[in-house]
């Protein structure tokens, strides 16, 4: 296996891994939006930038496989530069209406933002404005102009679900998410593009059920709806939990397999294919 040191620490990984599960594995996160394990890579957001040895130029990590005697830096003054002015790029034109958002400040541009950005605004005109709570199917709702574009929403519907609703229209600072002509996002998992986004540009049009993962505990289990009894993570509301003991109130199961309810208020996060389970992040 393929030896690399990053920050200082000599680490053996398998051949084909990237460099941002090979700084995982040896305790170093690299930001990152556009890039999860379970899909393709796209290289769309260009923050996970790192510098390695001989290369002239920082490289993104999600598209660069490890070497044997591989030597790469997460944090020098240059990687840093380079996140600090993708953050303000990926900021431009983002609406700064932080306390009315859905994601209660549990949103990745608000954490890298504090990690890596801190920069002072440079934009004077006026931003970009794209359109707001657009219904895209029956469960799911997208705020575009909360969207970064990261493309993970596209690439769940070609890739995970094989439906293809999803894609990026328009050119430039004018680009969104939108579905393609004749199409709703009504796929059997299409409740799971909201757990996937990182920025939650994505929003559960039932609003009873608008209780995102990162608020909740995990159990692993197996899902019950089919005979392949794939593996899922359930998500429970242990406030709520708390709240309904007493009431021993019976919550009944709705009619799709990924909103389900169960003990409570749980969410099936995100059973994506082949008995996997899909995590955001
Ligand atoms: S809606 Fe979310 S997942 Fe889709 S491209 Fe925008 S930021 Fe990424
Ligand atoms: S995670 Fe590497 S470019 Fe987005």
């Amino acid at each position: 296996m393929p030896k690399v040191t990053i920050n200082g620490k000599e680490i053996e990984v398998p051949a084909g891994t990237n460099l941002i599960e090979a700084a995982r594995a040896a305790g170093v996160e690299v930001p990152h939006y556009c890039y999860h394990p379970g899909l393709s890579i796209a290289g769309q957001c260009r923050l996970c930038m790192v510098d390695i040895d001989k290369v002239p130029r920082p490289q993104i990590a999600c598209n660069t496989q490890v070497a044997d005697g591989m030597v790469v830096e997460t944090e020098t003054p240059r990687v840093k530069d380079t996140r600090r002015s993708m953050m303000e790029f990926h900021l431009i034109n983002h609406p700064l209406d932080c306390p009315v958002c859905d994601q209660a400040g549990e949103c990745w541009l608000q954490i890298y933002y504090m990690k890596h950005g801190l920069y002072d605004p440079r934009m004077t005109d006026e931003k970009v404005h794209k359109p707001k709570a657009v219904p895209l199917g029956p469960h799911v709702m997208l705020d575009a102009e909360r969207c970064i574009l990261c493309s993970r929403c596209v690439r769940f519907c070609d890739e995970i679900t094989g439906t293809g609703e999803l894609g990026i229209f328009q050119r430039g600072d004018h680009s969104e998410i939108g579905l393609f002509p004749g199409t709703a996002l009504e796929n059997l998992y299409s409740g799971n593009v909201i757990d996937i986004c990182p920025v939650g540009a994505l929003t559960d049009r039932d609003f009873r059920f608008q209780v995102r993962v990162w608020y909740l505990d995990t159990t692993r289990s197996l899902c019950n709806g089919c005979a392949r009894g794939c593996n899922v993570e359930i998500h429970t509301n242990r406030e709520r939990m708390h709240h309904n003991q007493g009431k021993r109130v019976a919550r009944s199961s709705r009619a799709t397999t990924p909103r389900s309810t169960s003990g409570g208020s749980a969410t099936w996060a995100a059973t994506a294919s082949g008995g996997s389970t899909t995590t955001v992040g």
